[in-house]
């Protein structure tokens, strides 16, 4: 009998027993000693609901406009690289959950299904990711080509100039050209479903990189993969995407205020606060840390969205109630995918998104509007400011 999930903690162990051990560290593990990823988490835990009481909640809404669409729900599937590996055509899939949900999807640069492809499920609402290698060229024709398949925004990712280092997927011998270990080799062989399903549709490649639909992109990969991401980057680089695409432009992995600020100058129409989940920079501020210092920066300029260890709908109450747009989830639907494939990703985000009325309805908030900061306290009994501040 299948395990009862009532939890993403739920979903990630059943994740953990369906993946093969390579694949299930490629997804849940974070940048050298974890520091980042648990304080996503601890901050997270540090906020508290102060709820109020007889408020009417018998018609809750969650909708939000963003960019002149409607969300259902005030979260979003992350950009992901690699997602074939977690499940065949794990991209379409996830894209199909999210349109079942009525909520975006972020295809990233990394997928392993054509973005033209991919654009059927869920348009306009599905978005698209870009890394700027230093071959200028491939991001250039991503970029055209989401803009002819009606992509509904562009998310420029800035906090990869390196790729961090994963030790998990050292230890695996992950790294492209695959060459498993035999540990890795006899830990396959214990996940039969995973192992079938790969051999009947092959490894996943980056399809994206190349405009010609089955060019051979292994140059392109091998330059993807061994992470040629251009350093040389700078805040010029809004002008010379505006050239190319007319429609939102976002940039995900903004942390400091400063950067904000810069953000909002150089014209963007959008940020994720974001710390890649834990998988970049080791020691970096937590997501919900760094938000309201981003927040203060915008002043309500543009929408200021938030990703990094966001894994219940409560965690998206707090970060709404401190003034965030909406959510990215990242992991929680792989391991959805992992699970159940395009049913289990959209089980998870169904079940996050019952968390948030819950939360809501608990909270006294019918609707996103009324998830504000007088519903936020630090859960950490500062009795003293509490109580002046109230
Ligand atoms: C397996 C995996 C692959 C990722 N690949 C990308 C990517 O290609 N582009 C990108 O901008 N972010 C990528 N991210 C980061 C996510 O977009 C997002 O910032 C992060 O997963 C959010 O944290 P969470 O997983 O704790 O929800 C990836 C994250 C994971 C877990």
């Amino acid at each position: 009998m299948a395990s009862l999930k009532l939890n993403v903690d739920d979903y990630r162990r059943a994740a953990k027993r369906a993946l093969p051990r390579f694949v299930f560290d490629y997804v849940d593990g974070g940048a050298e000693r974890g520091e980042c990823l648990r304080r996503n988490r601890s901050d997270l835990d540090q906020l508290a609901l102060l709820p109020r009481v007889l408020r009417d909640t018998s018609q809750l809404d969650t909708r939000i406009e963003v960019f002149g669409q409607t969300w259902r729900r005030p979260f979003a599937v992350a950009p992901m690289g690699f997602n074939g590996l977690t499940r065949p055509a794990g991209d379409l899939l996830l894209a199909r959950a999210a349109a079942t949900c009525g909520i975006p999807f972020v295809l990233s640069t990394a997928s392993n299904s054509r973005l033209e492809a991919v654009a059927q499920s869920n348009s306009p609402l599905n978005w698209m990711q870009i890394y700027l290698m230093r071959e200028r060229s491939i991001a250039e024709q991503i970029v055209r080509r989401a803009r002819g398949a009606n992509y509904g925004a562009l998310v420029l990712t800035v906090d990869v100039p390196v790729s961090g280092y994963r030790e998990r997927d050292v230890r695996n011998g992950f790294r492209l050209p695959f060459r498993p270990s035999p540990a890795t080799l006899l830990n396959l062989a214990l996940h039969p479903g995973w192992l079938m399903r790969f051999v009947a549709s092959g490894m996943p490649s980056f399809v994206n990189l190349a405009e010609e639909e089955g060019a051979d992109t292994l140059k392109l990969q091998a330059a993807l993969l061994s992470r040629e991401m251009d350093r040389s980057l700078t805040w010029e680089i809004v002008a010379w995407l505006r050239r190319l695409w007319d429609g939102p432009l976002l940039i995900k992995g903004v942390l400091h205020p400063e950067d904000a600020s810069k953000a909002c100058a150089a014209g963007v129409d959008g940020l994720i606060v974001s710390n890649h989940g834990g998988r970049q920079l080791d020691g970096a501020i937590s997501a919900i840390g760094a938000l309201n210092g981003v927040l203060q920066a915008v002043d309500g300029r543009i929408p200021v969205f938030a990703d990094s260890g966001f894994r219940s709908g409560l965690d998206i109450a707090k970060a709404l109630a401190l003034g965030a747009k909406g959510v990215f989830i990242g992991r929680p639907v792989l391991y959805g995918l992992a699970t159940g494939g395009a049913q289990g990703a959209t089980s998870v985000l169904e079940l996050i998104g019952t968390e948030l009325e819950r939360a809501m309805t608990l909270a006294g908030a019918h609707d996103v509007a009324a998830l504000n900061r007088e519903l936020l306290r630090s859960a950490s009994l500062r009795l003293h400011h509490d109580i002046h501040e109230d």
